[in-house]
């Protein structure tokens, strides 16, 4: 038995699987390109297998290829799963997704090895896929299938941006897309997610860790606004229909309003596109992104309903066409307070500094939240840097999260 302020993980397991995964896909000095289902990708699941393996668990392929490790405990119930997502950004960094892999299965390995065989069965799971960065219209494909949240028929839609369906890329690997619903998973108690923050709040406190209580609800449109286009030198400014002032006022409102409403509040404009896009034409149309996001529920209505107000008036009053498309709209997942809890407990008992916080990304465990609790915990981002080769978590903050982990699980399942 551990004295309790012993660490149960080993840092150099962490920074040896840290390393070894990143070299599937390496895309530079500290660059990771792993896209699903890409022969990097396979070999970095091959690999989390073994890991598995070598760990004494019980390995498992699912229907859409994640990877599943099983400790069984003595009790035959739901178990409590860890883990993230194998995918890249094209090119990503090291840590997005991975770290969380890797805490879970080096957190799972130093419970076996310390306290042997838990009460309730504990599960690993690296993910297929999460980023969206292969297939621009899915993304969570691997935690969607747990749940069992993919339609029928999407494998056969949806296409990669190398020019394959989802379906025809899945065949050559040996997965029947027609077999996606037997990945639903009915076992799950709990899921508990590590991932690197990938902003900068911890940095700014000075530590090391983070127990989420909300992953942000979201709402994302395409705005197009319609004017008139006409010659640049020749239509004086009193009698134009511009939709570029109109898109100019509308953009720095809605920025200012979140801006104004203070943390957490965030909104942005990320595409755009103009037509004709002419030097000297006022344009025809323009049309644009708002992404919008906020942890609190009220919160975020709020701050929707000022964006819509914000379009609507500007609209009006130029005389411009306006039309609103909703891409998504997802109201904020709250932690589960028993894992959170559990979370806070493992950290003081581990002597580590935590501090409570939202997620402002969103993450596979929200798509857990529809069938089981879920909580998360962030470790910290160098300079807040993630989607990057420059993202980077030293090993002391890696180890630290994977500890509070280890010990959370602990108090869980043992
Ligand atoms: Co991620």
């Amino acid at each position: 038995m551990q004295s309790p302020n012993q660490p149960l993980v080993d840092n150099r397991d962490v920074a040896e699987m840290v390393e070894t995964l990143a070299g599937f896909g390496a895309w530079g000095e500290t660059g990771v390109n792993r896209l699903v289902y890409t022969p990097e990708w396979l070999a970095a699941q091959d690999q989390v297998a073994a890991w598995l393996a070598e760990a004494g668990l019980e390995v498992e392929r699912d229907a859409v290829g994640n990877v599943w490790g099983w400790l069984r405990g003595t009790d035959r119930g739901k178990a409590i799963v860890t883990g993230s997502h194998i995918d890249t950004q094209k090119p990503g960094g090291q840590y997005d997704g991975a770290l969380g892999v890797v805490a879970a299965i080096a957190a799972v390995k130093a419970l076996k090895e310390t306290y042997g065989t838990p009460r309730q069965t504990i599960g690993v799971v690296s993910l297929c896929e999460e980023e969206a960065s292969r297939f621009a219209r899915t993304n969570f494909w691997g935690s969607r299938a747990v749940v069992g949240a993919i339609v029928a028929g999407e494998a056969d839609k949806l296409r990669a941006i190398d020019g394959p369906t989802m379906a025809e890329i899945m065949h050559d690997l040996g997965l029947d897309p027609a077999r996606i619903p037997d990945a639903k998973r009915d076992d799950i108690a709990g899921y508990i997610e590590l991932h690197i923050e990938q902003g900068p709040l911890l940095e700014e406190q000075g530590l090391p860790v983070g127990i989420v209580e909300r992953i942000t609800g979201y709402k994302q449109f395409w705005l197009d606004v319609h004017g008139q286009a006409n010659h640049a030198g020749t239509t004086p400014m009193d009698i134009r229909r511009d939709p570029m002032a109109g898109a100019a006022e509308i953009i720095s409102g809605v920025i200012n309003t979140a801006h104004r409403m203070g943390r957490p509040a965030v909104t942005t404009v990320g595409r755009m596109t103009v037509e004709p896009n002419g030097r000297a034409v006022v344009p025809e149309r323009v049309g644009f992104t708002v992404d919008a996001r906020h942890p609190n529920e009220e919160q975020r209505q709020l701050l929707l309903e000022r964006h819509e107000r914000l379009w609507t008036e500007v609209a009006e009053r130029r005389g411009l066409d306006l039309q609103v498309r909703v891409d998504s709209d997802r109201q904020p997942c709250e932690c589960d307070p028993g894992l959170v809890a559990a979370l806070a407990g493992a950290a003081e008992a581990a002597g580590i500094p935590s501090m409570r916080m939202n997620s402002g990304a969103v993450h596979d465990a929200m798509q857990f939240s529809a069938i089981c609790p879920v909580a998360m915990l962030f470790v910290r981002s160098r300079n807040g840097i993630s989607h990057s080769p420059d993202e980077f978590t030293s090993v002391e903050d890696a180890t630290a999260g994977t500890e509070v982990l280890a010990r959370a699980l602990h108090a869980i399942a043992y």
